[in-house]
């Protein structure tokens, strides 16, 4: 299908409402995910880390290379969800119900509903490994241990196993995307069915960072680029990452499987590498993962699949000091072991509302009428709240204007009657602030 073309100032139009969309995104209903990898002997307690994220960042879910009943248990009441990761070597065992039942009642029933568990991950990176029994073993143990979680009540935990790219023979462009023979009908076929039964996601682990070349990286980390044109589609592509989904959705498309859903198991960018790696630097770590964050947030989905969603793990929650390997793979992390930020990508709750910890005032909008203003400061004063302050002698006396005597009633009442929204409302003329309106010797209370 080629694209018709589209007039230039439709164009702007519409980047600018798209845009709009996206910052409005940003700011109400972001929504990540981390790899928490602990290949570290200096990172907090698990307990810390739960709390922290819950409390001080938008990251709403966690994925586990593992099953470590600590980290489960840690995350039990934060509402934080979860994806607890079955080791590669415990597969084939796993093919047979019982011993799918007896792992799940070990590793699972004792931390769920408490810890959200939504996804069970079998294996990581498992056709990569190119271990014959482990593959042979991998689809069963997927299907025994989504009927052992149904036979338990715990039916909502949804199976799935994460692949690397190299699953693809052919990605570029990305109309061209195929799996590697071999693999395509005999194993992804059938596990692609099972996804798509099971109402599960097939999970990828697409990576520009090991794609990208020099002339590439722009490309890669999302800043300007002359694009990459895919001729059979006539789509001009202008990110490696919306690529390579593209790529993965080919290669299911031509099995047949393009409607089932997609998420993202690992993606990230490192912050320091070894003196050969010019491109990796904290500037294009927070490019790559501050651009993707509003790629997978802003809900328009890629050219060939238009408004999905793609539920993403970024890699990785923490820099971690103990992976062997080159520099860069202890700098994947968003943050450092002491829970500060190693680049700001939006990620941790505002200042504001750090610094009042969560405090919130109610004042006047700015367009309330010196009528409300004068409704208000009657209504709140009858209602026994005490209005001493603001009468003459009092702390809050001076300035004796209408909008200041309000400001401080309307305060005063928004803290006794609650602090609910709705408690600032009156009649649309007060807004809730979260900077304190105290001066001098007049305090609002809070
Ligand atoms: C559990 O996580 C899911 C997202 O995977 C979310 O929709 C749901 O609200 C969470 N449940 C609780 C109790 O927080
Ligand atoms: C693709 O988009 C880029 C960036 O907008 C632009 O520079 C390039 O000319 C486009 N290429 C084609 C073939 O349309």
């Amino acid at each position: 299908m080629v694209r018709a073309p589209v007039p230039a100032a439709l164009l702007a139009g519409a980047s600018a409402v798209l845009l709009l969309l996206c910052s409005f995104q940003v700011a109400f209903s972001l929504s990540i995910g981390v790899n928490y990898g602990a290949l570290a002997d200096n990172l907090p307690p698990p307990a810390q880390v739960a709390a922290f994220l819950k409390e001080n960042t938008f990251i709403d879910r966690v994925k586990l290379f593992d099953a470590n009943p600590v980290f489960i248990r840690a995350f039990a009441g934060t509402g934080v969800s979860m994806v607890v990761t079955v080791a590669n070597g415990d597969i084939p065992g796993l093919a047979k119900l019982p011993a799918a039942r007896d792992w799940i009642a070990a590793h699972i029933a004792p931390f769920y509903p408490a810890t959200n568990i939504s996804l069970l991950a079998v294996g990581n990176e498992v056709l990569a490994t190119s271990d014959k029994n482990l593959i042979a073993h991998l689809l069963p143990a997927m299907r025994s241990l989504t009927a052992a979680l149904a036979q338990a009540g715990m039916g909502k935990i949804r199976v799935t196993t994460p692949h690397s790219l190299g699953i693809l023979a052919a990605s570029e462009p990305p109309s061209t995307g195929r799996f590697r023979r071999g693999y395509d009908r005999a194993i992804l076929a059938p596990m692609l069915q099972f996804h798509r039964q099971t109402k599960t996601p097939f999970m990828v682990n697409p990576y520009p960072y090991f794609g990208y070349t020099g002339r590439t990286l722009n490309y890669a980390i999302f800043k300007p680029n002359g694009g990459v044109f895919d001729s059979a589609t006539g789509i001009n592509y202008t990110n490696m990452f919306v690529a390579q989904m593209d790529a993965v959705y080919s290669g299911m498309k031509r099995l047949g499987y393009g409607d089932v859903e997609i998420a993202v198991g690992e993606t990230g960018w490192p912050s320091v590498g070894d003196a050969d790696q010019p491109a990796v630097s904290v500037e294009n770590a927070a490019s790559y993962n501050g651009n993707l964050i509003r790629e997978v947030n802003s809900g328009r989905g890629t050219p060939l699949m238009p408004g999905r969603r793609f539920e993403t793990y970024i890699f990785s929650l923490f820099n971690e000091n103990q992976k062997p390997g080159p520099t860069a793979e202890r700098n994947f992390g968003l943050f450092r072991a002491d829970l500060t930020p190693v680049y700001d990508v939006g990620l941790t709750r505002t200042r504001a509302a750090a610094v009042a910890g969560g405090r919130r005032w109610c004042l006047p909008s700015g367009g309330a009428s010196e009528a409300a203003l004068q409704a208000n400061i009657d209504y709140v004063c009858s209602s026994g709240v005490d209005c001493r302050s603001i009468q003459q002698g009092g702390a809050c006396f001076l300035p004796n204007t209408l909008r200041s005597h309000a400001a401080f009633a309307m305060n005063a009442y928004y803290q006794s009657a609650g602090r609910h929204d709705f408690n600032c409302d009156f009649g649309k003329t007060g807004v809730v602030t979260l900077s304190d309106p105290s001066y001098g010797s007049c305090k609002y209370p809070a």
